[in-house]
């Protein structure tokens, strides 16, 4: 495996990503808390970082330590890090250097360029700049305004770059990722969701033995993949729970719930409608209904795990982002909605947990999936927030809304579906405003609720653009709502991105 030391770069999850679709496996981990090194590490990547060298409170790590026994490559920060601290200098530039450059030097036969052609495009994002190197380092590529692209340090496995390979503005970025993983680390590119699938099941076997799990199923991808795999290691020693919330989907909590059975899990539903309406009766304050949402679930989980006899372990679907997010080198970033999927349950539970997908990306969770021959419609699903409906329905909660908010939904999920577009958008929902207006229907005048539908692009939630979906299919979808559900008069289309605005409304 390849272990990238992360020192706080935006690129540092893309690196991962990219050294995975290779077929590597890979781990990120906080320059501060490098874990032990052993046989099983081939070799380690140095991120970017937002610091500057020159900077007293940057990030350090032990490199000598490495750099003689394995292959390691600094990409950007990585890569000053070394020069600055080992007989080099690094300097603020006069320019900043930003955006697209050729390489027009590349030393002839180094390895770490194999099949990349002299004038490659590469994406450089850097304020300082490697001024000089020591003796033994070597420069092995330059563009016409840094010199010190890259380099290599002289009888060592030691390579740096400057610019990004991870992006794809640099166009070779690939296979110089690839020469270093391959060729120089001796990686095989034999990490893929089949070998995952069987590595992880057998050490499910292993770890869990006949003891029992219980696993809370949300319909989503993470928790329904997750209980496949244990399902596929140890059967009906899996104990399923879905709880129907009452700000599900229309139809929702029926049809996963005979999706999941078909699947052979053993799963048992609860119907917990009343419980959550009655805790979330008047509360408007987005983050006081997340929370007795959340405190309802874990009341409702917990009854439904203590009827389970000598359960001993809680099976999680948290996927790697999450992993790595709380251990950020930045610290937790401000709390902007208390999202809970890291260490979600409380302590009284007193159970051991097992988080099978917690090394993987959504993508592979979504490839093992396929792998696992998991229904497509569950796969494909667009993301739903724990809270559900909840936070859809901006104000107070009631049964009434939440059946209004279901049909114009539906309405809207179902054409996005027929027309196609509905894998091509990265989350749709439609949200209820707590704004009447005036209209006119036949001859009488109406004063209702507005419906506002919202779709966006993104890749993982973090930032997102709203969908340019087609006028065409707005207009239906506005008036398949405004004739069909009664309460609704308007309907209006969110056109903002995130950021400055969120996904959700609340
Ligand atoms: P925002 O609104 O923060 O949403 O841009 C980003 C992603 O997170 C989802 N989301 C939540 N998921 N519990 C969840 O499990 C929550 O409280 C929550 N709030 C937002 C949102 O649907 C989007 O996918």
């Amino acid at each position: 495996k390849i272990l990238i030391l992360d020192f706080g770069s935006q690129f540092t999850q893309l690196i991962a990503r990219r050294v995975r679709e290779l077929n590597i496996y890979c781990e990120i981990h906080p320059f501060n808390k490098v874990p032990v090194i052993d046989e099983s590490v081939q070799g380690i990547i140095l991120s970017g970082s937002p610091y500057s060298v020159r900077q007293e409170d940057a990030p350090h790590f032990d490199f000598v330590k490495h750099h003689t026994t394995l292959p390691i490559l600094g990409v950007c920060y990585g890569a000053q890090y070394i020069a600055h601290f080992h007989g080099g200098e690094v300097l603020a530039s006069s320019t900043r250097e930003y955006g697209r450059a050729n390489l027009d030097y590349i030393k002839e036969g180094n390895p770490l360029f194999k099949d990349v052609l002299k004038g490659s495009q590469v994406w450089m994002s850097h304020g300082d700049t490697i001024a000089r190197i020591a003796d033994n380092f070597e420069i092995i590529a330059s563009t016409d305004s840094v010199e010190v692209a890259a380099y290599q340090i002289t009888g060592t496995q030691t390579y740096a770059i400057q610019f990004h390979p991870e992006v794809t503005h640099s166009t070779d970025g690939k296979q110089l990722l690839q020469n270093f993983l391959v060729d120089i680390c001796g990686c095989s590119q034999d990490w893929t969701p089949d070998s995952f699938i069987e590595t992880t099941i057998a050490e499910l076997k292993a770890k869990l033995g006949d003891d029992k799990v219980v696993l809370g199923l949300s319909g989503g991808v993470d928790s329904s993949v997750a209980a496949v795999l244990l399902h596929q290691a140890i059967g009906a020693n899996l104990h399923c729970i879905f709880v129907d919330n009452g700000l599900l989907r229309k139809d929702e909590y029926q049809s996963v719930l005979d999706s999941y059975q078909h699947m052979g899990l053993n799963i048992k539903g609860i119907d917990a409608k009343q419980r959550f309406y009655d805790a979330l009766a008047g509360l408007t304050d987005p983050e006081k209904k997340r929370k007795a949402i959340g405190r309802v679930f874990i009341e409702v989980f917990d009854d439904a795990a203590h009827e389970v006899q000598g359960v001993s372990w809680l099976g999680q679907g948290t996927i790697y982002p999450d992993v790595i997010e709380s251990v950020s080198v930045k610290g937790p970033s401000a709390t902007i909605k208390s999202h809970h999927n890291v260490g979600g349950l409380p302590d009284f539970m007193k159970l051991k947990v097992v988080e099978p997908l917690n090394t993987l990306f959504k993508d592979e969770v979504r490839r093992v999936g396929a792998a696992l021959g998991i229904d497509p419609n569950i796969l494909g699903r667009h993301p739903f927030p724990g809270p559900g409906l909840a936070i859809r329905i901006l104000g107070d909660i009631t049964p009434e809304k939440v059946d209004i908010l279901q049909q114009a939904d539906a309405i809207y999920i179902n054409n996005l579906r027929s027309a196609g577009v509905y894998d091509k958008v990265w989350q749709a929902g439609a949200i209820y405003l707590p704004v009447q207006s005036v209209g006119v229907m036949g001859d009488e005048r109406t004063y209702e609720n507005v419906i506002c539908l919202r779709a966006v692009e993104s890749l993982d939630g973090m930032t997102a653009d709203w969908c340019h979906l087609p006028y065409s299919l707005l207009a239906k979808i506005s008036n398949e709502i405004i004739n069909n559900v009664k309460g609704i008069n308007r309907v209006v289309y969110d056109i903002s991105s995130k950021p400055p605005a969120t996904i959700e409304w609340e």
